[in-house]
């Protein structure tokens, strides 16, 4: 019998040829450079069997009703908060994400911002290309010292523990919260503290948790009010963790110095004062975007997918309770 997999948009090249020279199957990839209507969406998951899926694509129960006999949902990611996992584990579907792959590219984007921040980077560049240069100055783009800093990580995962171990070349005092100390915190010495104590104490606040209920906003008007204002706030990790309109009122009145974002709260949308601000970094969602990452996350979707249609687990089920 042939698999018909669907791929909601395209991946990296080597990823794409494996999937193509899977035996017994029927590929059907998004043709269009953009992310699928709903209709379109809803049509491909009605046709195929394993759905390999972006995080721009919503997986709730109304996909899941589409096609209860889904085999897998492969999330070409490793947040998988656009998929409604509940409504898969109750169908007894996999949900697999691409895991441990992008924890350094990641963490190598966090610091590209935050370093840009604190040292005016893009602001300088901008002065350079516009030819404003007249030559060494004293006062000229005084930034921020990173080294001998306090760095407060707000989730002391893969990529949070990437991020602190980065900090030590800098030797910055490490602080974290979580929802739990963790073991490993000592290799990076990393002290675990309140959020409070974090954000009171902290030069550079990173934010890595998973996108929750309870992680929904938890950077807030307080939190922001709480932060230093010589503090710079960092988010690589999904934008809704920020209310985006405190974060311009924090900037706009000076509660903290600057900001480094890779995700927006309502993205591809982002606070149109922010692009007016010179203490802003932003960039599209990119942290996990080289081509050696991206690849190595496809290859991850790839041996998921490969596993399923072998009649094996896939190796990174978010959801392996299923197998019970
Ligand atoms: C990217 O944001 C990811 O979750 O992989
Ligand atoms: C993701 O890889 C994390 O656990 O931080």
């Amino acid at each position: 019998m042939t698999a018909k997999i669907f791929v909601t948009r395209a991946l990296p090249p080597k990823p794409m040829a494996a999937l193509r020279q899977l035996p017994n199957t029927e590929l059907r990839v998004n043709p269009h450079d953009r992310v699928l209507t709903r209709e379109e969406l809803l049509e491909g998951v009605r046709w195929c069997d394993v759905l390999l899926c972006q995080l721009t694509d919503r997986i709730d129960a109304e996909v899941f009703e589409a096609n209860p006999n889904l085999r897998l949902v492969a999330n070409y990611a490793v947040g998988f908060n656009n998929i409604a996992v509940a409504e898969a584990t109750k169908r007894k579907i996999p949900v697999t994400n691409t895991p441990g792959v992008l924890t350094d590219s990641t963490a190598d984007l966090t610091w590209a911002l935050l370093m840009a921040v604190a040292r005016r980077v893009v602001e300088a560049d901008k002065f350079m290309r516009a030819g404003k240069y007249q030559g060494w100055a004293p006062m000229l783009f005084l930034g921020t010292d990173v080294h001998h800093k306090t760095l407060g990580i707000i989730g002391l995962g893969r990529i949070g523990y990437a991020v602190a171990k980065r900090a030590q070349g800098f030797e910055m005092k490490v602080l974290y919260t979580d929802i739990e100390e963790k073991p490993y915190a000592a290799e990076v010495n990393a002290q675990f503290v309140d959020l409070e104590t974090l954000l009171r104490e902290s030069d550079f606040v990173t934010l890595h948790p998973f996108l929750d209920e309870k992680s929904t906003h938890l950077i807030d008007e307080p939190q922001l009010r709480t932060m230093k204002p010589t503090a710079f706030l960092l988010n690589v990790s999904r934008g809704p963790v920020v209310n985006e309109k405190a974060l311009v009122k924090a900037l706009q009145e000076g509660w903290i110095a600057g900001a480094g974002l890779d995700v927006y709260e309502r993205e591809p949308e982002m606070e149109p004062e922010l692009a007016t601000m010179d203490n802003v970094v932003v960039v599209p969602h990119i942290a996990s975007a080289t081509m050696e990452t991206r690849t190595a996350m496809g290859m991850i979707v790839y041996e998921n997918t490969a596993a399923v249609l072998r009649g094996e687990r896939p190796p990174t089920c978010v959801n392996p309770e299923i197998y019970d």
